[in-house]
């Protein structure tokens, strides 16, 4: 399927997970990609790859860094005369009990989670507004909906995300610029993996109360950026995409057998 060729597409924390899930998503549908990562060996693999072929520039940067943010938008839209579409999703996680947890380890989630998320909503929003059309995608979590112990700081940055999302979208609606967001649930990336080597993180106890029985795969999250990028969702924006297998629909402590 060739849905989005030639749409123009910045993709952060596209060196590892979900975002370079997202990054191969779009190549394989024509896109043109500015990929964006701190992490230069991971943005480096992340370039590795995509398909033979793909139009691709990158930037080895922070999100929180406001400046190269700006400076990566400028080059984008004069490389390929616009940004169509960005999707968000450099992201952290700090797992620690909240009576312990330091302050500055607070405010760096909250730094990279929800002011980078901001920060490059707001450099690629001006190229946009310009142009009067755009679609931006916020990876959110479904700990964007519910709290968490031991991830204070994850939970306030993802809802941060999630309320970001909804005012973007209100006041930049008008300017043609569509903001949503993506809420997966676990997902089987290098972030979910370094937790459950850590032994913090049980997947057969999250595939228990999943109503679909799994968590998911960084493909099936793409899929829904995709979605919400493409023409199809034109009417769709400040409206958060739960890819949780049923996670945020379920009350109970475990998912109920089909047969009870
Ligand atoms: N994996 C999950 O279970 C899950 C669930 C819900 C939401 N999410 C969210 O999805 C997003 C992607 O997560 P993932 O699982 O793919 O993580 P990941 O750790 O596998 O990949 C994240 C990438 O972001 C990059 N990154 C980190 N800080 C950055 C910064 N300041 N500037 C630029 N790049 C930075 C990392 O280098 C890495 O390549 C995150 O926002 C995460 O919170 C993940």
């Amino acid at each position: 399927m060739q849905r989005h060729k030639g749409r123009r597409v910045l993709i952060t924390g596209a060196g590892n997970g979900i975002g370079a899930a997202t990054a191969r998503f779009f190549a394989g549908e024509g896109a043109r990609l500015y990929l964006i990562d701190s992490d230069a060996e991971a943005l480096a693999a992340g370039l590795a790859g995509l398909p033979g072929g793909t139009e691709a520039l990158s930037r080895a940067a922070s999100v929180t860094d406001e400046v190269a943010m700006a400076a990566a938008a400028d080059e984008m839209a004069a490389a390929f005369g616009g940004i169509d579409a960005v999707v968000n999703s450099a992201g952290v996680v700090v797992v620690e009990p909240a009576l312990e947890a330091r302050t500055d380890t607070f405010r760096k989630v909250l730094d990279v989670n929800l002011v980078g998320t901001w920060i490059v909503c707001q450099a690629a929003a001006r190229h946009m507004a310009r142009a009067g059309s755009g679609s931006i995608v916020n990876i959110s979590s479904v700990y964007g909906f519910q709290g968490a112990p031991n991830r204070t700081a994850y939970c306030a940055s993802k809802g941060g995300v999630v309320n970001l999302t909804n005012s973007l979208a209100v006041e930049w609606g008008p300017l043609g610029i569509r903001v949503n967001s993506v809420a997966p649930t676990g997902t089987r990336t290098p972030m979910v993996q370094d937790l459950i080597d850590r032994g913090i993180y049980d997947v057969d106890a999250v595939s228990r109360r999943t109503p679909l029985r799994r968590i998911a795969e960084p493909e099936e999250i793409a899929a829904a950026c995709g979605f919400l990028v493409s023409d199809e969702a034109r009417m769709t924006t400040g409206h958060h995409l739960g890819v949780d297998g049923g996670w945020l629909a379920n009350g109970f402590l475990t998912a109920p057998s089909a047969a009870v």
